[in-house]
């Protein structure tokens, strides 16, 4: 199934005006295998400024009677979660500006008219896993230090349906390794896709 063009249109045009790091071709990827396996129940782990979350209610609206949930604390000390590289640890202390990411992440869902279908979830991942008994399709992209990668995958990656999606962003990095590892003993590796990060598309055996 391929992608309508107006929800490649929409991510390409306004992904122009936002923060963040997920790219069009990966936003497009994820809308594209929500559609492909009308996914009901979706999990945003790690909004930050809304690019994925928003990305992913496109297609969710899409299919009326779905959801995306987006869950992130929008917390420094969250974000720095067993982090032992200095320099990422400064950054999201002294640059990232979370509340406003907050904020930007709420007005983009309610200018874009998403509520139905986008509710964010301001909490660590690790606190709510347990509102989601089935997810039918899973883009993780939180904390990205071991500890906190790792709790993702073994929190939530069994309650994703067989053979349905899991998207992970930032599989380069060497703190993401051991959750990949987790990852691939239970799901087969689908697409990669490469830019600044290398980000990844599974599915589940
Ligand atoms: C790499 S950014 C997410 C980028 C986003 N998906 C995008 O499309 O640009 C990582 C985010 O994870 C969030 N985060 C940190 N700890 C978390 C946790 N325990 N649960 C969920 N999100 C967390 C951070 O606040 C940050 O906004």
């Amino acid at each position: 199934m391929s992608l309508p063009k107006h929800i490649h249109d929409a991510i390409y045009e306004y992904f122009k005006h936002m923060d963040g790091w997920c790219t069009e071709e990966r936003a497009c990827e994820m809308a594209e295998r929500i559609l492909e396996t009308k996914a009901k129940i979706i999990v945003d782990v790690g909004v930050y400024a809304g690019r994925s979350t928003i990305g992913m209610g496109f297609a969710a609206r899409e299919l009326r009677d779905s959801t995306v949930y987006g869950i992130d604390p929008w917390k420094v000390d969250s974000a720095v979660e067993g982090d032992d590289v200095e320099a990422n640890a400064r950054w999201w202390r002294e640059n990232s500006n979370l509340e406003h990411m907050h904020q930007r992440t709420m007005e983009c869902i309610w200018a874009h008219r998403l509520d139905q279908w986008v509710t964010i979830i301001r909490n660590g991942s690790q606190y709510v896993h347990q509102l989601f008994p089935v997810i039918d399709f899973i883009n993780i992209d939180g904390c990205h230090t071991e500890i906190a990668s790792c709790r993702d995958v073994e929190l939530y990656l069994p309650r994703l349906r067989q053979h349905h999606f899991l998207s992970f962003d930032d599989c380069d990095w060497d703190s993401t390794q051991k959750a990949l590892r987790m990852v691939e003993e239970q799901c087969d590796l689908i697409k990669v896709m490469s830019g600044a990060n290398e980000a990844r598309i599974y599915r589940k055996r």
